[in-house]
């Protein structure tokens, strides 16, 4: 099978003889035995370290996880500066997790029932792998969009029993957060752990409302006309 690499400004495109196998195993055998000095990054093998994610066609994949088919086309990441090839630089998105507060800031001594538990399991599950960032189109108008990764931990925070200052976090996502995002479900099918960014955006936008936080989607600006009602 033929892949393509884009490496830089050019697109590499290389034969293999390998079928029904990942990626990453691909990439493996040409750094081996065609050129050595094609530059990407992984860890576990096995979608655990999230260390692994480019685009194939144009989606988000883990290399480890996605068996390649002839003529596809593999890219970095996007809304990351590339080092070489398909690595990245993630510095950026570990910024937004700072200006999110995607953490734990004070958690309380305090006994968490199964269910509480249940309930942030899923972003949890998280493993970093930044394809819902990728996927994001509205890093290209705001480059300090907080995003759908930074975004779904904060709610896994927030959404914690344990956690004392909830609060803050959810005034840390009023700019460059919450109401930043379109809500196209672009960050959704891409992920490998079956989050949906998306959905955790839309319930901390509900928060915010019973916080007493103004929603700004919903400013009409005055210029209405509505049969000689003013608004
Ligand atoms: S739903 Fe929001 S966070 Fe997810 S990709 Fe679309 S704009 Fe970005
Ligand atoms: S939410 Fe999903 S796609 Fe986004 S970084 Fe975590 S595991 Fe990856
Ligand atoms: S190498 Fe760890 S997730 Fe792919």
């Amino acid at each position: 099978m033929e892949i393509t690499i884009l490496r830089g400004e050019e697109a590499h495109s290389y034969n293999v003889e390998l079928e029904n196998v990942t990626l990453l195993s691909v990439l493996n055998n040409i750094k081996t035995k065609i050129d050595p000095t094609l530059t990407y990054s992984h860890g576990c093998r096995s979608g655990v370290c999230g260390s692994c994610a480019v685009r194939v066609n144009g989606r988000e994949q883990l290399m480890c996880e996605y068996k390649p088919s002839d003529g596809d086309l593999v890219e970095p990441i996007r809304n990351a500066r590339v080092i070489r090839d398909l690595v990245v630089d993630t510095s950026s998105i570990e910024r937004f997790n700072c200006a999110g507060m995607g953490w734990s800031e004070s958690f309380k001594a305090e006994n968490v029932s199964a269910e509480e538990m249940e309930r942030i399991e899923t972003q949890s599950d998280c493993i970093l792998c930044t394809s819902c960032f990728s996927a994001c189109p509205v890093y290209a108008v705001n480059p300090n969009f907080i995003g759908p990764f930074a975004l779904t931990r904060v709610w896994r925070y927030v959404n914690d029993p344990r956690e004392r200052d909830s609060e803050a976090k959810m005034g840390a996502i009023q700019i460059n957060g919450i109401w930043d995002c379109t809500l196209c479900g672009a960050c959704v099918p891409v992920c490998p752990q079956s989050i949906a960014p998306m959905q955790d955006i839309k319930i901390l936008r509900m928060k915010s409302g019973m916080l007493g936080y103004p929603d700004p989607t919903m400013n009409f600006g005055g210029g209405f006309d509505l049969g000689g009602w003013d608004f």
